[in-house]
């Protein structure tokens, strides 16, 4: 695994650039030594690096107070950027789409950018909603929007109650398992794939799973440029299906949505919809997790007065938000933010994390849960779509639940100490999640 990591990040297709993938690049920890090419100044920052990444928030807070709220920041192979840690700036900059767009073919550094580039997959143009601006986007969004607004919240639940006694079913007898793979994962791909309308079992749909799995987060002799091939192939079948036979799923809302989405069109957006879904979910469900085993203030068992799940799920979107960072927006024209001058064409990398704890909010250094004003989700017009929150919200909810019920007594099997994150300033979430509990008598 890269440095970067960027299989493991939701954002612009992941693995899905067949071009792209991840290259030799060098891993760097600490300040460059050379100034700010971008003209941020001497002093900015590599973001890559192992130690960053198990404690962001001090990466955020020493940024902060050397860099005010907009840090220049070298990503990998020192390509120079704008890292956006504070609230206001970042709200400001996610709102103002006239000044900072997301089509990253204006940026001004692609000189200087091989096409083995680790991020390439999150910054390499593609023609899906991801990139598009204006009309455009607002044609593709609400195709989205609409779409994922049909889907009942209900029945999405019920449907993740099913996939989890599924998993559960799969490890429960033996009293151990490792979380991430067996459960954390699993239940948003499973869950998002049925949304889009492929059936509840059966291979082909296992395929599409496995194949999206080895597309986002390839491991070990994956090969994610041919699962991707695979992934495309799989959802243009099921858009032919779907537009020759209509049914309650998101596919089906968008083959026949009045804005006549190309079919071509239309798997890139679902492309785009099942990887938005999938890793930030999940990860939420990880840090959820995580933090009811760890913390003292939550119960296992959620009777008792306890703080509850749904106040777990929120305080990690405060405090260890899935998406930490994202790339990104590209300034259109010469402007100035947080003291900083931006040029045409820069690379602004939105600090969600960074701005969730930013101390302008939380003056008295405490960052509360009790409210969801957070940038988890982004802000303006390409943040998550609507409804898209609200979706994730019950498939993590079902998720952390069902398996509180099956096994209360699920418990770390290793120190809280010895959990370690995955090595991404992207993406927030553990590499393992090992837990033990009472075996469930089959
Ligand atoms: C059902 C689950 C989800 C779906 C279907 C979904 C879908 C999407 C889509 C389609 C976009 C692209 C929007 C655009 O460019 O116009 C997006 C963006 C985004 N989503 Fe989600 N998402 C889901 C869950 C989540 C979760 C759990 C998080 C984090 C807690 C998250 C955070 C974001 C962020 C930060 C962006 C980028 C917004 C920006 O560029 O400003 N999403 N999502």
């Amino acid at each position: 695994m890269t440095t970067s990591d960027p299989s493991y990040d939701f954002a612009v297709g992941t693995s899905f650039d067949p071009n792209a993938g991840p290259g030799a690049h060098a891993a760097a920890t600490g300040p460059a030594a050379s100034g700010c090419p971008v003209g941020g100044g001497a002093g900015a920052v590599r973001l890559a690096g192992a130690s960053y990444q198990q404690t962001p928030t001090e990466l955020y807070r020493s940024l902060r107070r050397e860099h005010g709220p907009v840090a220049p920041v070298l990503l990998d192979g020192d390509v120079p950027a704008w890292l956006v840690l504070g609230y206001s700036e970042l709200s400001y900059v996610t709102t103002h789409d006239e000044l900072f767009a997301r089509d990253s073919r204006r940026w001004n550094q692609w000189d200087s950018i091989p096409p083995d580039w680790p991020l390439m997959p999150f910054v390499g143009y593609q023609p899906s909603v991801l990139f598009t601006e204006g009309d455009e986007h607002r044609r593709r969004a609400g195709v989205i929007t609409e779409a994922l607004e049909g889907v009942d919240q209900f029945e999405l639940a019920r449907d993740c109650r099913r996939i989890a006694d599924r998993l559960i079913a799969g490890f429960s007898g033996s009293g151990r398992t490792e979380l991430m793979h067996s459960y954390v994962h699993a239940l948003p791909m499973r869950a998002v794939v049925q949304m889009c309308g492929m059936p509840v079992s059966g291979e082909d749909t296992q395929r599409l799973v496995d194949d999206l799995r080895i597309s986002l987060d390839a491991g070990e002799g994956d090969d994610p440029v041919a699962a991707y091939g695979r992934v495309g192939d799989r959802l243009r079948q099921l858009v032919t299906d779907k537009r020759a036979a209509p049914g309650p799923d998101v596919t089906s809302r968008m083959v026949t949505h009045e804005a006549g989405l190309t079919d071509e069109e239309i798997v890139q957006d679902l492309i785009s919809v099942i990887a938005a879904a999938q890793q930030p979910t999940a990860n939420w469900i990880c840090n959820a997790l995580r933090l009811l085993l760890t913390d003292e203030r939550f119960a296992v068992n959620v009777s008792g007065g306890r703080l509850s799940v749904g106040e777990a799920l929120n305080e990690v979107l405060w405090l260890d938000t899935p998406t930490q960072n994202f790339i990104g927006r590209w300034a259109v024209r010469d402007t100035q933010l947080g003291g900083r001058h931006i040029r045409a064409g820069d690379c602004l990398v939105l600090g969600l994390a960074a701005a969730n704890t930013d101390p302008e909010i939380w003056p008295e250094s405490y960052v509360g849960a009790e409210n969801s004003a957070h940038l988890s989700f982004s802000s303006g017009e390409h943040r998550c779509p609507y409804p898209a929150p609200l979706l994730a919200d019950v498939m993590a909810r079902t998720a952390v639940e069902t398996l509180l019920e099956h096994l209360p007594d699920l418990m770390l099997a290793v120190e809280p100490d010895e959990l370690s994150w995955r090595p991404s300033i992207w993406m927030r979430g553990l590499s393992e999640l090992p837990v033990q509990f009472s075996p469930v008598a089959q």
